[in-house]
Parts: structure tokens; sequence; C-alpha cells
């Protein structure tokens, strides 16, 4: 077979093995196969530049340059749907539809609804063309180089299985629970602020504007709606299954159903059973299924008269405030924690809820002792909600709850800083939770990996006064901890081993270890990349930090803190002493044609990756740089650049290099 046959052979496979696992649920490959055929197509694609696809299999892995969304106007508008909470309602909505249609007889397809956020995909001769999403419900965000990283959405539709040439198909971008809690784990760890639920997950997810972050939270899409002038059939239903056999991943859920008391059973079945979905649902969906009655009964301004929604009570339980502590992180915020009589919630025992912030006590109006209702966000977090306040006369309740003033583990006075709900205990110099935190983070697996050491031993060795911070670690002696008598002397040797051998982790998990606020570990790989040295990173002004891929005002602001502040000089000096790694390895370096050039690189190539000319450029001498400004050299200007970069860089007069230019200039 020809290399170029192959490509395409490979494909087609990768297509349709990427629907049978991530749409059927049914593989037909292992997981290796699946990646041994990825990457022998890469191979392929980057020898044969000429056959490039933006549809290709091997583009979900999405990139880091930054998309600035697009709008598109949508080609029908997209509604939101009336909203019902009972029987009554379901009922008033069925008589209304059997009024609109004059005792005709119809059914009504019954669906989950899904708790994302809503996605119009149009398609052309089998391939999505654009994702765009709801928006203000005329137009959206262009979000096509996100979406593509959605493993369940086909790129390329099931080759013969009838598809119309162009269509629109709308659905709903999800977070499955698994990859919702991994984030907040993930988060926590790095006191980000959580997610409260995995819609709010989602949309921040897709609004990223690096198509890699989205790629790696793993988003999931159902698609629930067809629209075009060419629908195959007069029923939703039978046009959802035959979507489903283009390759759409649709839910089993879906049902028609003849009569009132069918659509009744539909929604007691699955306000049961959703809890057992790897998805967020927050309701049901009816809609009349002929497109023809549908087409009779109209739209009201807002929504459809054909379809409703049918929202399912949040569960809530209601006990008793006991009382209100304050947690203080490793960056200083403080949290403060309801403490409360356990309850039954959503199958497990509550105790505990987050109250966030000073302002939601204040809203809340809440004293202790109050009776409070508490609702699981997004089912997983335990939230009060509310307070019964009536009850407040029959059973007199305390104190209002007053946050506090002062850091309840060192006295510091709080400081709040404007615009930011949260408090924080100033004190990073001595807070002791700070302290041992920072030390927990650089200690943790991202950073510096040393497992030798966990929470509980830092914790000794910092109440023994052993140690103060990261730097005293690569001070401790086996002597030290092996305890009076020796009987330690293994694990206190195993430890020591497991410090020094961390001097080997590499200088852009060091940046990641210190804890500068903001920094996780895509920046810090990124601050890494460009600066290349921790004293350059140093000396670094705003403007040449916010050169950066990804740093904005408030990370660049927040490193600049950092080495402003002599105690974390002093640490990273001591660390360097120790023998950390303060720098990348020296790359070889082919020339300095490039030498004091900024280059912005924007679109799609055919002789090199984009990861390839980054390296280039900076083997030439030259920087890589996020996006045009005054300050750039030039733009390396693939094919299909985005047409906000072209008009931006015209008018700063910043000229275009094209891919034979640069390759002249650095003489390849
Ligand atoms: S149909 C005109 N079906 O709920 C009908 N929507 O408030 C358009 N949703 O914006 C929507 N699951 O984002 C439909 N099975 C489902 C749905 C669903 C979730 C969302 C959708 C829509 C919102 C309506």
């Amino acid at each position: 077979m020809e290399e170029t046959e192959r490509i395409l052979f490979l494909r087609r496979e990768l297509h349709r093995h990427n629907h049978n696992y991530y749409v059927l649920n049914a593989p037909e490959i292992s997981d290796r196969e699946f990646d041994a055929m990825l990457a022998e197509l890469a191979e392929l694609e980057a020898r044969h530049p000429e056959m490039a696809d933006p549809n290709s299999p091997t583009q979900r892995v999405g990139s880091d340059i930054n998309h600035e969304f697009t709008q598109r106007a949508h080609v029908y508008p997209m509604l939101s749907l009336g909203n019902t909470y009972n029987r009554d309602d379901v009922r008033a909505f069925y008589e209304r539809v059997a009024d609109g249609l004059g005792g005709e007889p119809f059914d009504v397809c019954c669906e989950l609804k899904f708790d994302g956020l809503g996605i119009s995909l149009v398609y052309e001769d089998g391939r999505l063309l654009y994702a765009v999403t709801r928006g203000d419900g005329v137009r959206g965000d262009d979000v096509t180089e996100n979406v593509k990283t959605i493993r369940s959405i086909p790129l390329s539709l099931v080759p013969g299985s009838g598809y119309p040439r162009r269509f629109e198909i709308r659905g709903e971008i999800l977070m499955p629970w698994v990859s919702f809690e991994q984030l907040n784990v993930d988060r926590a760890a790095r006191e980000e602020p959580l997610f409260a639920n995995p819609r709010n997950a989602a949309s921040g997810t897709l609004k990223s504007k690096n198509s890699a972050v989205v790629a790696a939270r793993r988003l999931d899409a159902y698609l629930y709606y067809l629209l075009g002038d060419a629908t195959p059939t007069d029923s939703h239903y039978d046009n959802m299954r035959l979507a489903a056999s283009w390759g759409f991943k649709v839910s089993d859920a879906m049902q028609r159903a003849h009569s009132l008391d069918e659509i009744y059973a539909f929604i007691d079945h699955w306000d049961v059973e959703r809890k057992m979905l790897p998805v967020a649902t927050d309701g049901i969906v009816l809609k009349v299924d002929s497109l023809r009655q549908q087409e009779r009964l109209g739209y009201t301004a807002k929504s459809p008269r054909w379809a409703i929604a049918y929202k399912f009570q949040a569960e809530r339980a209601c006990t008793r405030l006991r009382s209100v502590t304050f947690q203080v992180g490793r960056t200083g915020a403080v949290t403060p924690v309801a403490n409360m009589d356990p309850v039954q919630l959503a199958g497990t025992v509550v105790r505990r809820a987050s109250l966030h912030n000073e302002d939601i006590i204040r809203q809340l109006d809440l004293h202790l002792g109050d009776r409070v209702y508490v609702e699981k966000a997004g089912e997983i977090i335990p939230q009060i909600v509310g307070v019964d306040v009536d009850a407040r006369r029959e059973e007199p309740v305390g104190e209002p709850v007053r946050f506090i003033d002062t850091c309840p583990e060192c006295g510091a006075r709080l400081v709040r800083y404007e615009g930011e709900a949260a408090h924080y205990c100033p004190n990073d110099a001595a807070c002791p939770p700070q302290l041992k935190g920072r030390i927990e983070h650089f200690i943790s697996r991202d950073a510096m990996n040393i497992d030798s050491l966990g929470p509980e031993t830092v914790d000794a060795y910092f109440s023994a006064g052993l140690i103060h911070d990261a730097a005293d670690l690569y001070q401790i002696k086996t002597s030290d901890i092996a305890g009076e008598d020796g009987t330690r002397e293994r694990s206190a040797a195993k430890i020591v081993e497991g410090i020094r051998r961390s001097l080997d982790v590499p200088f852009d998990r060091v940046l990641y270890a210190l804890g500068i606020r903001f920094v996780g570990k895509v920046v810090a790989r990124q601050l890494a990349r460009h600066f290349k040295r921790l004293d350059a990173l140093r000396a670094a002004s705003l403007d040449e930090l916010l050169q950066v891929d990804g740093v904005g005002a408030v990370i660049a602001q927040s490193v600049r803190s950092f080495f402003a502040n002599p105690a974390n000089a002093d640490l990273v000096a001591r660390l360097a002493a120790a023998g950390v790694q303060m720098q990348l390895p020296e790359e070889e370096q082919l020339s300095d044609s490039l030498a004091g050039k900024s280059i912005v690189i924007s679109g799609t190539f055919a002789r090199h990756s984009r990861e390839e000319y980054k390296a280039l450029i900076e083997k030439h001498g030259g920087r890589n740089v996020g996006s045009i400004s005054g300050k750039t050299s030039f733009v390396l200007a693939g094919e299909n650049m985005g047409p906000s970069k072209m008009e931006k860089a015209a008018k700063l007069g910043v000229p275009l290099v094209s891919e034979t230019e640069f390759l002249a200039m650095i003489g390849e």
C-alpha cells in the first residue's frame, strides 16, 4: 500500500475505533493497538504535509496556541425551554399540546435533561465544519478547535450511513463525574477555587483558550436535536436513532411515550436511575415527536410550545448548625467551615459544609444553633443554602456567626484584598499551616516528588523544630531522624536518600514546587522554557513576563511579588546552594541568526510541526512569544492564519514571514 493510501486507511480505521470506544463503549482493539495506529498515522502525516487534514484523528490532542474566539451567528436561534417542577405542570403541558393539535393523536419523546452546556455542531459532507456555543441564542463563540478534542464528537461520520449533505445537530457538552472529581482534587491541591459542579467545570474548560487543556480534561457530549431542511423522517425519535447510526452519541434513555402515564413512569424511573449515570442530569425534557406537529404548535418568543423541561428536586436536608471553624491553607486563605448535627443527604452522612467566605455568611444571616438547609452542589460538596428563620421563634438561637479578624493559627490580623471575597492571613513568614503547607506542596508528587516523606512526617519534623522551610530538608542527616538509639536507621536513610534524589528534578518542576501563587504545573513549564534560568526569571520585568504564553497580569504580578520578598530570595538561594536545579539543561545552539527577535507563530505548517518551529526559533537564538504586540519582530505565518491575528499584525506593522522564507533565514 502506498503511504498516502495508508494514511487514508488509518484515518478511516481510527475514526471507526474511536466511535466504537467513545460512543458505543464497545472497543474492538486494545488501547495499545489504537495508540500504535495513531502514532503511525502521525508519522506518515509528518512525511506527507500535502495530505494535511484538520479533521484527522491526530488533531484531537489540542494545541497550546491561544485561540481568540470569533463569534458566529446561529442559522436557527438557540432557544431555551420552559421549566416545570411538578406533575400538574406536566399535565398542563400535555393538555396544551392536545388542544393545540385539535385532538389529533400525538407521541411525546421523553429524554434526560443533561446538565452541561449547549453546543451546536454543523456538518458538511460527513465532516465537522464548526462548533458554536449557545452564546446569547442568536450568536455564540466558535469553539471548533476545543470541541475537536472531545472524543465522543465525530470529526468524520460513518461512511455510507446516509447522513444529509449538510445539517446541524445540537447537544450538551458535559464533564463526567470522574473527571470533575479528579479536577477538583487537583485544584484543591493547588489551592485553586473548586468548581461547584460539572456544568461550571465543563463551561470553564470549553472556553479555555488552550485546547490542550480541553483535551486533558476529558469532556463528553450527548446529542439530542437535529435541525436542517434535510431531516430524514418526521419523527424526532427516529431521526436521533439515525443520527446515532451516523456516529453520534445519543442517549439510550430516550423513549417515545403514548400517554401521560407513560411520561410519569419515565420521570419516576429516571429520578432514581439518573444517580447511576456517569454524567450530571437535572431533569427530563419532553418533546412532541412529530416534526410536522412541532411546526403546527410553533414557538413563543423564548421557547418552543412543543417542548418542556421537568426539573428534578435537588436533594436537601435540614439540620442544626453547631459551630463555625476557620481553616488556614497554604496560601493563607481562610475558609469558614460549618459544623452541623450529622444528617443523611443523597446517600452520605453530612457533618460539615463549606461556607466559602464572609459574604455568604452575611447573606444567610447565619446564627449559631440555626436550623439550616443543606444541599449538595452538583451533588458533591455540601452547602448551606438557607436558614429556617421561623424555627428561631420556637427554639431561640445563639449569636450571629461573625467572620474572624485574626488568624486562628498565629493571631495575625487578617486582610481582604480588593475584589476578592476571601480573607487571608498575611503572616506567610511564620504562620504554621502556611509554612507546613508550603513544605507539603514542595514534596508532592508533581513537584519534587519526595515520596519518602508525607504530611505526617513533615508535621512531626516541623513541630520538633527540625525544619522551617523546604530548604531545611536538604540539611537533614540520618542521625537527626534515626531516633536516640538509632533504631530507625534504615527508614531514616531511605528518607535522606529520597530527599537527595530530588536534586535531579528538572527546573520546571522546581519552579512549580516553590508554590508561587497562581503558578501551576503548566505555567511553571512555560516560564521555565521561556526564561531557562531562575536568575532570568527573577530579573524579568512585568512586560517580559506577559510575553510568556498563558501568563496574564495576575500571574505576572504574583511572580514579581514572590521574588520581591527577601524571605523567598533567601529560600531560593539556600535551595540552589543545596544543589536543587535552577536552570534547564543547556540546549545545543545552532546559530544566532534570530538573536534578539521576538517571533509569533500562527497557522498550520507543512514542513515542521508548531512545536518543532518553537524549538528551531530558540536554537537559532530567537524567542517565541504568544501574542502579537508592537515589540514582535515578525509573525511566522503558516496556512489558515486567523483573521484577527492578521488584522492585528497589519495594524501594528508587524511583518509576516512565510514558512519557506523562515527556513531560508535559518539556513535550512
Ligand atoms: S432540546 C428547542 N433536549 O437544556 C429545544 N435540551 O433550557 C432545545 N438540554 O439549552 C433544546 N438536555 O442546553 C434539549 N435532551 C435535551 C436536553 C436539553 C439538556 C439543555 C439545552 C437547552 C436547555 C434548555
